[in-house]
């Protein structure tokens, strides 16, 4: 059966990997993404993946959005909420504006477009939600408050929706990435972060592709009894 899915920030690092991930599994994949339009165009070309853009943090966007994406290829089935950015600083030195981002794209992100697919989900009675949280959600980082408030918030919102989705056949999960080897990760100072490698019990960065296969779990058609989960996927460096 080709289901419809829709992967958020899913044409560079970890949503590029769930996109090629879910297509592999013969659904048909769209990709959105916010800013980096040339970034999107190699990727639909090397893949064949439709790619659409719009600020998954503008409510209405990700209506207009989601309508369009429905128009063209059918109801949505599953969707990967993975976009993110991070705006890091002390709180010293956070700004409202870096607060505000974060927490509007990342948390925002994940209630705007559950809006926009979940009502289809639930008339049809399956769908598959799954919210890319963070290690640094469950654990919290130094330089991170927005960020991790953020991700920890996607940690809750997951586990209410799976309580509202259940009797209508939609579940939803989240999976909590470690350190992975992507532009986000490499933007951490490299001393940071090879002291916060040297943490981890794997001893390396993941790779995104070792999130995409969790993601593709989790929207397998045999997955239907994992609900309200989070799967931690981060090389040990964190065990609750
Ligand atoms: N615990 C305790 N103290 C720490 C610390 C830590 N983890 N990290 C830094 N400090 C201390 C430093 O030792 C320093 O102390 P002194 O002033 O006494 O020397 C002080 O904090 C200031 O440190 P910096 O020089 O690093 O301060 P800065 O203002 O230049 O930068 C920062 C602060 C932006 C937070 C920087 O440390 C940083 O980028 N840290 C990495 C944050 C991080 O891990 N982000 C993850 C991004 S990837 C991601 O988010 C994906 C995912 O889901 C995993």
């Amino acid at each position: 059966m080709g289901r419809v899915a829709i992967v958020t920030g899913g044409t560079r690092g970890i949503g590029a990997a769930i996109s090629c991930r879910l297509k592999d599994m013969g659904m048909t994949v769209v990709a959105n993404y916010a800013g980096n339009a040339e970034k999107a165009r190699a990727f639909e070309s090397e893949t064949g993946i439709r790619t659409y853009a719009w600020d998954v943090g503008d409510f209405d966007a990700c209506q207009k959005g989601c309508a369009q994406v429905e128009k063209d290829v059918g109801p949505v089935d599953v969707l990967v909420n993975n976009a993110g950015i991070t705006r890091d600083a002390t709180l010293l030195k956070m700004t409202y504006e870096m607060w505000d981002a974060v927490m509007r794209i990342n948390l925002g992100g994940c209630f705007n477009m559950a809006k926009a697919v979940f009502p289809g989900m639930k008339d049809r009675g399956w769908g598959r939600i799954v919210n890319i949280g963070s290690i640094n959600g469950q654990g919290g980082q130094y330089g991170q408050v927005n960020y991790a408030a953020a991700k920890s918030g996607i940690h809750g919102f997951t586990k209410a929706l799976a309580q509202e989705g259940a009797k209508f056949g939609v579940t939803v999960n989240a999976l909590a990435p470690g350190y992975i080897d992507t532009d986000m990760v490499a933007a951490v100072p490299e001393d940071v972060l090879a002291k916060i490698v040297a943490k981890v019990p794997v001893g390396r960065l993941g790779q995104a592709d070792e999130i995409a296969r969790g993601v593709a779990f989790l929207c397998g058609e045999d997955a239907g009894f994992v609900t309200g989960s989070t799967l931690s996927i981060n090389g040990g460096q964190h065990m609750y």
